[in-house]
């Protein structure tokens, strides 16, 4: 059995010797001529969600991302909004994978509210009250820290490259492992807000959120088997970088502000 510290360190070699190879894949990717590139598998590195796999996943019509938290509010990014107040500008798109599809249930907005206090750096969290409830089951929040490692979830309708600046019209899906601060950090030193948000990526690149998926859930199971929110789509340097996490707001540490912001709307 290992320590959590001999595991923490078996992760860390694992991504310093991800550097060794991201540098040499980085350098080879430049000199392929662009044909030669594996297309970018519809989220980057991402695979088609099927329907009703993640029945909480919302779409908002600003280009972000949400999850039900209520039957009818929608938990997204702060930097998704303009701020808070009434508004019927947003409508919100559920229960289905492809955006298109005719089955696809929309839903404004009446209401927003963007985490108070937010400035552009953390609290990247808001809520949006729906004109009527969505009977598609919710996604519970993580209340504390306990979940806040292992393999994450993340869907969305974003970007599939860094560059792609178009989106999806299909829900995609990825795993992507959790990052620890120290290791986050070692990109993003002070700009990592290290209580208020949760790095996951894949040490090689390859799979990440990117434009477009910000504000839409990253999840996964909890110990009875139920999903729990543990982060929101939030920022990072490109998207899917060798060495570059995605960053997250770390749901575990806004839980309750979040759940007393709902009962006000
Ligand atoms: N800020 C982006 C958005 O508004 C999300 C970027 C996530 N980037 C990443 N590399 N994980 O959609």
């Amino acid at each position: 059995m290992l320590t959590n510290r001999a595991v923490s360190l078996l992760k860390r070699s694992a991504f310093k010797r991800a550097a060794a190879i991201g540098a040499v894949a980085l350098a080879t990717a430049s000199l392929q001529p662009v044909a030669a590139q594996a297309a970018p598998v519809p989220v980057v590195g991402g695979t088609p969600a099927a329907q009703n796999e993640f029945p909480f996943m919302v779409s908002l019509s600003m280009g972000c991302g949400g999850a039900l938290y209520k039957k009818d509010v929608v938990l997204t990014a702060a930097h998704c909004v303009d701020g808070s107040g009434n508004t019927t500008r947003i409508t919100a798109t559920a229960g289905v994978t492809d955006l298109n599809a005719s089955g696809a249930i929309k839903v404004k907005s009446t209401k927003v509210l963007q985490a108070p206090g937010y400035n552009g750096s953390g609290k990247d969290w808001a809520l949006i009250k729906l004109a009527r409830p969505i009977n598609l089951p919710t996604l519970k929040l993580a209340t504390n820290t306990r979940y806040n490692r292992g393999t994450f979830t993340i869907a969305g309708w974003g970007d599939t490259s860094e560059n792609a600046g178009t989106g999806s019209t299909k829900l995609l899906k990825a795993k992507v492992p959790f990052v620890a601060d120290r290791q986050c950090k070692r990109h993003y030193g002070s700009r990592l807000i290290a209580g208020q948000e949760i790095c996951a990526g894949v040490p090689r690149g390859g799979v990440d959120t990117c434009q477009g998926d910000s504000g839409g859930p990253m999840f996964r199971k909890d110990d009875s088997g139920k999903w729990l929110q543990v982060g929101i789509v939030s920022w990072g340097d490109g998207c899917a970088r060798p060495l570059v996490p995605g960053v997250y707001t770390e749901v575990s540490t806004f839980s309750s502000a979040i759940a007393r912001a709902a009962a006000t709307l």
